[in-house]
């Protein structure tokens, strides 16, 4: 992709409805819709699809198991797809569901036409068959003869009458596309896998099956009612009906697609059967299959089936939809796998998005106040800032072609490059003694200099971060378009004037001690998610630092109940590294359960039988779904953590004054 090709068309895989989103889906449909916005920004007229795959033994064997029909389940599935995704702002221009009747007249003229054109032939299948993966494999590719290669779970032995599509025709012609597009598969390092496949030989392709019924039928003209097309067929050939194919071809002028997302998992049927598929139909090739890696919990892949899936719209509502796009984006390198860590998420929103963006706007409006009454005017960078100003746009210039090679992380790291220079330029120019020496125009230059660095930096954010960039337009008075794009980044201009408007921290920091909350737990839930949270710790900083000399007063400081508590049971809470769950009883009747972040430090049993001191009036929160009424007191140091005990027992209950 590149900003020169003036359609783009951008896919997404069609996501089964048998499964809850997770971060994996989401991860997708985020690089996808940041490469659609990217390209509208670019002036380029752009497709974006995604949607949902919806036929196949698989789900008809979910709905069956929840008493509804495929059709009713498939609804219910796909409008929660389909919601997350507008929950999220993802810019689709078309949400296709297998089940919609163009799909499937679509998908029978493209059945038609390949029997027309002798590629397809009826016969029976006899193998093996992995209803969750909705593949067939062959003997030799079981794992202790009858394991799924890919997933693990038990084949099954399929024997029926079929249709069959004839890839192994399609095997010279594969290979001569790998060979003469070398992009064609990105990264490039997968694409020596496919070339291996290929070149051991193609079997051809079972395509239709006739032991259920949850698919599309045969077109009529087959006079063959008992078949059902298989899955894949069906749900490949989804990225052209999605534009007409075989009705109005009304949005064929997008075909071929530009870039094609995909999984790991899913490499294989997008690099081998859909190409062939296509050359059977005289389609061109789309011009890239690009495939990412998997977000992992524990160095295993997420799935509700292994139950270790993040919900995506969980930990947006807890650090903003921003910053999880980001953070996707940036932590991992496309191809690669990650293994996801709210740590590693906020780290991220305290250093890159908070102290390196967040900041440097907060000392524009700082600095602009204070010294120009925020009137901003660009008139003196060239003057005084020619050498910043140069490798500024050389970085910038360079940082798209990453985002084109689909290395977005390298893209990010780009602009981030350029956001230092800004910070750095603050403390090497000093404008607040260049005030005081009445240097004002050169004061102004570092200013502005430091204004252009955040427009042209938010104009390349603008597609991963598309509503904290509306934040920083309004407080820099611009407007992220295609004109500003082309002014600020293509021609290198700088802003003439501006006025600069005071706006709320972009990313408020995330305060140590909720990092660790967080880190104990294996999923986000309401108790730590930080945006709550770390409003009121603003609060409560703020109330602080009025106070001038940060001191409470004793009443203040009585607001909060500290009793002695006895732990009288202790267990260790499954699945988390840092958590305890106690019971402790503070001399009311009933024991409290309390969950502690303390099982790095103490053993479940050592605890039981000793006291503690506990903050007794905390409001309750949730830790992994456990309900926890109260807090432990600790000190930790680098000789490791310890608890506050009374030194000589104490009724439980006592309170601490
Ligand atoms: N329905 C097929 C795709 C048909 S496309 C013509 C399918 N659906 S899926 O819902 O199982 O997976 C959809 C996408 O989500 C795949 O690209 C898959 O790789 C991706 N992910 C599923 N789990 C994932 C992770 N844990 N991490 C990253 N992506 C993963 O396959």
């Amino acid at each position: 992709m590149s900003q020169k090709d003036n359609t783009i068309y951008i896919t997404t895989p069609i996501y089964y409805v048998n499964d809850v989103a997770h971060i994996g889906h989401a991860y997708t449909t985020i690089i996808a819709d940041t490469l659609a916005r990217h390209a509208r920004l670019t002036g380029n007229k752009t497709f974006f699809l995604t949607g949902t795959d919806e036929h196949g033994q698989k789900i008809e064997t979910s709905a069956a198991a929840r008493g509804k029909t495929p059709k009713e389940y498939a609804d219910e599935v796909s409008g929660k797809f389909r919601q997350l995704w507008d929950d999220f702002d993802i810019t689709y221009d078309k949400f296709i569901r297998t089940t919609d009747e163009e799909h499937k007249t679509g998908v029978q003229k493209a059945f038609q036409k390949m029997f027309d054109k002798g590629d397809i032939y009826k016969g029976n299948y006899e193998g093996n068959y992995c209803v969750s993966c909705e593949t067939f494999y062959t003997d030799a590719q079981l794992l202790d003869n009858a394991g799924c290669p890919d997933c693990g779970k038990t084949t099954t032995i399929v024997k029926e009458e079929s249709y069959f599509f004839a890839l192994s025709k399609y095997e010279d012609k594969l290979l001569k596309l790998y060979e003469e597009n070398p992009s064609f598969i990105l990264p490039k390092a997968k694409a020596k896998e496919i070339v291996n496949f290929v070149s051991s030989g193609l079997n051809d392709l079972s395509i239709s099956r006739t032991s259920f019924d949850w698919g599309v039928k045969l077109p009529s003209s087959m006079n063959d009612d008992k078949h059902v097309m298989y899955v894949w067929l069906d749900a490949l050939l989804n990225y052209i009906t999605a534009l007409g194919y075989g009705n109005d071809d009304k949005n064929m002028e997008f075909w071929p697609a530009n870039i094609q997302l995909v999984g790991k998992d899913i490499l294989r049927f997008h690099a081998i059967f859909w190409p062939a598929f296509l050359m059977s139909l005289d389609l061109p090739m789309p011009k890239h299959i690009a495939a990412h890696g998997w977000w992992t919990r524990d160095g295993e892949k997420m799935s509700k089936s292994k139950g270790n899936v993040v919900d995506p719209k969980e930990i947006a509502d807890a650090y903003g939809l921003d910053a999880f796009r980001y953070f996707m984006l940036r932590e991992v390198p496309f191809g690669q796998d990650g293994d996801f860590s709210q740590r590693a998420l906020m780290d991220r929103i305290n250093s890159d998005l908070g102290n390196d963006l967040g900041n440097l706007l907060n000392r524009i409006i700082g600095m602009s106040g204070k010294y120009f009454d925020y009137k901003i005017t660009s008139k003196d960078v060239e003057k005084f800032h020619k050498k910043e100003l140069d490798e500024i746009n050389t970085l910038l210039d360079g940082s798209e072609e990453f985002f084109y090679n689909l290395q977005i992380n390298r893209f990010l790291e780009e602009i981030w490059k350029v956001l230092t220079i800004g910070n750095k330029a603050i403390g090497d120019y000093e404008p607040w003694n260049l005030m005081k020496d009445g240097k004002t125009d050169e004061a102004m230059a570092l200013v502005a200099l430091i204004v252009n660095i955040m427009a042209k930096v938010s104009v390349l954010l603008k597609s991963v971060m598309p509503h904290k960039v509306s934040e920083i337009e309004s407080s820099l008075g611009m407007i992220v378009n295609t004109e500003s794009y082309n002014k600020l980044i293509k021609e290198k201009e700088l802003f003439s004037e501006t006025t600069i408007t005071k706006i709320d921290a972009l990313f408020p920091r995330i305060e140590e001690e909720l990092i660790a909350i967080a880190e104990s737990t294996s999923t986000v839930t309401e108790s730590s998610a930080p945006k709550q949270i770390c409003k009121n710790e603003e609060k409560i900083k703020i109330e602080a630092l009025e106070d001038e000399a940060n001191l409470v007063t004793i009443d203040k400081f009585f607001e909060t109940t500290l009793k002695i508590g006895t732990i009288v049971e202790a267990e260790e809470v499954p699945k988390s590294s840092k958590l305890l769950r106690l019971q402790v009883d503070l001399g009311e009747g009933r024991n409290r359960q309390i969950l502690a972040g303390i099982k790095e430090y103490y053993s479940a049993e050592s605890l039981i039988g000793t006291q503690a001191c506990v903050v007794a009036n905390l409001k309750p929160a949730k830790l992994m779904g456990m309900e926890s009424e109260g807090m432990l007191l600790a000190a930790k140091d680098e000789n490791g953590l310890h608890l506050l005990r009374p030194e000589a027992p104490k009724k439980s209950g006592t309170k601490v004054s």
